[in-house]
């Protein structure tokens, strides 16, 4: 009888320990894909970097909006969008591209866009990170949501 409550302790606690594994197993497949500085701090994909790029140049584009004034230059950045070294390099390459396509596309929409139109243009290419986002890294969406502007 000990020795059952014994075993069954044993096998319940190998139990538990396989699944804390395979969560932290989860976790760690997450991030890897979005590159976290903190973890790879010599070995950022040139996508990360590019990223951190389309940030700036939307809050750029965000402030430019909400004063009138010029949109600031498309960054060439953009060329490398699709084929930029990659922190996951095992991806579904087509849906990638077609988000990156997506977002492109978004831009020029903007770019070609009346001034009055612009806010509604500048929402579109932040839902079309969001929806990369939502495939390939979901790290940084609670961030990119900040971008939206407000439209009455
Ligand atoms: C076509 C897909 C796609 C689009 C569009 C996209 N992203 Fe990303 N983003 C990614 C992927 C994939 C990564 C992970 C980069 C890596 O390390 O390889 C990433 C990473 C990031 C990061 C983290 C960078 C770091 O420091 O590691 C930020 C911030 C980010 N994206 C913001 C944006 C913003 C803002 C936009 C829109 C202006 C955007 N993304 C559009 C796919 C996309």
């Amino acid at each position: 009888m000990k020795y059952t409550i014994i075993t069954s302790v044993f096998v319940f606690s190998a139990f538990l320990l396989a699944c804390v594994d395979e969560r932290e197993k989860a976790s760690s497949n997450d991030s890897a894909k979005c590159a976290p500085d903190e973890v790879n701090p010599n070995g950022t994909a040139e996508l990360a970097v590019i990223m951190r790029g389309l940030a700036d140049h939307s809050e750029a584009m965000k402030t430019a909006i909400q004063k009138g004034e010029a949109l600031p230059l498309q960054p060439e950045i953009l060329e490398r969008l699709k084929t930029a070294d990659r922190t996951d390099k095992n991806i579904d390459v087509q849906v990638y591209n077609s988000h990156a396509d997506a977002y492109l596309a978004q831009m020029s929409q903007l770019y070609g866009a009346a001034q009055e139109e612009r806010p509604k243009y500048f929402n579109a290419t932040i839902d079309a990170c969001i929806s990369c986002h939502e495939n390939f890294c979901h790290g940084p969406i609670k961030r990119i949501r900040k971008l939206y502007l407000s439209v009455n």
